[in-house]
């Protein structure tokens, strides 16, 4: 194995990855297909750009032809390309179907026809669905999705599961945990709230924020994709997580505390219709091939969050144009209604 094909590089952690395959392993040739969606930017990867053994190729993974070329000349596949934002999808959902579901279909196609040797589909936590107290999904569980997002990437899941079934075809399933760090699209929830602390905005926190979420470092999920990408057995499914559980309203204030801004910047607005309150993922899987998480929580918040302090450009640029469309279209009434309420009362 020499020459990956990786999809969605030029998003969130796909930039980490690409960055640690070229520094890991000195003999791969990386090659990067990305549409450059509002969440992708050639940014992210500058700093590889003249590296020899990295190409940049702006494409749709759902452009079969072009795909084919690619796959032709890979020896493995990791894909991150996809629709990512849960709220997005909740909103409009056709491009999640056209890229998390039909694209990853137009790949797995591809990868069959080549003999691809190895072919990692990045998936999420989001497919279990919402998990109880007291318990943590296995890769065994049923997947139950509950948003447009999850279902579309349950969807890609299973049609990778089914190709290795079916057709013999190499496939690992990573299904990580919410990952924070650098170069995150500032929708999700920690990008957007250090972003809005620091142009002291309010931080819409939806319903009563206790919500649990389980933070991986991006550096810890690239790592454990890596692992995968050579260790993990085809056919199966492996969780990504950390055992940082934090409620979302610890993980504002902890923000606001990194910033030295006021606590008063939360402001609760109306909920995320279908909200998983939480996910929590057994992850003795993986841990049994070698790999555990490096980064606390603490700590990669505070380097997640220094790193906006010190890039205002990057994020400047991300939240402008379309950016504020999306905004006031999802946070607008929420935040009027807050006011609102916090007048009357
Ligand atoms: P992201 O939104 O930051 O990046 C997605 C990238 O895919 C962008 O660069 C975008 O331009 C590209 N893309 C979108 N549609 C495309 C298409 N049709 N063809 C080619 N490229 C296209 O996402 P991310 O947060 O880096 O997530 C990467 C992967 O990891 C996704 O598959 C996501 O479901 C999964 N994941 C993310 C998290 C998380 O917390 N961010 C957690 C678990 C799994
Ligand atoms: P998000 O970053 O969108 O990731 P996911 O939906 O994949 O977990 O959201 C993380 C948590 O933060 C989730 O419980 C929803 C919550 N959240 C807010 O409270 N306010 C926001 O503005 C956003 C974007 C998310």
């Amino acid at each position: 194995m020499r020459r990956i094909l990786v999809t969605g590089g030029a998003g969130f952690i796909g930039s980490h990855f690409v960055r640690r395959l070229l520094r890991e392993h000195p003999e791969y040739e990386v090659t990067n297909i990305d549409k450059l969606t509002y969440a992708g930017s050639r940014d992210n990867l500058r700093d590889v750009e003249g590296d020899p053994r990295y190409r940049f190729v702006q494409g749709d993974i759902c452009d079969r032809p072009l795909v084919e070329e690619l796959v032709s000349q890979a020896d493995a596949i990791v894909s991150l390309a996809a629709e990512t934002h849960v709220d997005r999808s909740l909103l409009e959902a056709d491009d999640f179907i056209r890229t998390d579901v039909h694209g990853t279909y137009v790949l797995l196609c591809a990868a069959r026809e080549q003999g691809i040797e190895r072919f990692v589909y990045v998936s999420t936590d989001e497919v279990y669905g919402a998990v109880p107290e007291g318990y943590s999904s296995s890769e065994m569980d049923p997947l139950r999705p509950r948003n447009p997002y999850a279902a579309s990437k349950a969807a890609a899941d299973m049609l990778c599961l089914a190709f290795f079934a079916s057709y013999d075809l190499p496939v690992v399933v990573s299904r990580g945990a919410n990952t924070m760090g650098p170069c995150q699209y500032p929708e999700k929830m920690i990008p957007l709230f250090v972003t809005n602390a620091l142009r002291d905005e309010p931080l819409p926190l939806y319903g009563d924020g206790r919500q649990v979420r389980d933070w991986l470092f991006v550096e810890d999920h690239c790592e454990a994709l890596d692992l995968l990408l050579h260790e993990g057995t085809p056919g199966e499914a492996y969780n990504i997580a950390a055992d940082n559980y934090r409620h979302n309203i610890q993980v504002a204030e902890a923000i606001l505390e990194l910033l030295g801004k006021p606590r008063s910047l939360i402001r609760h607005v109306a909920d995320r219709p279908g909200h998983d309150r939480r996910y929590s993922l057994d992850w003795s899987k993986i841990r049994a091939l070698g790999w555990s998480p490096r980064q606390g929580f603490d700590e990669a918040l505070a380097k997640t969050v220094a790193w906006y302090g010190d890039n205002e450009w990057w994020w400047q640029k991300a939240r402008s144009g379309d950016y504020q469309d999306y905004y006031q279209r999802q946070y607008g009434w929420r935040l009027e209604a807050a006011a609102r309420q916090e007048g009357e009362g």
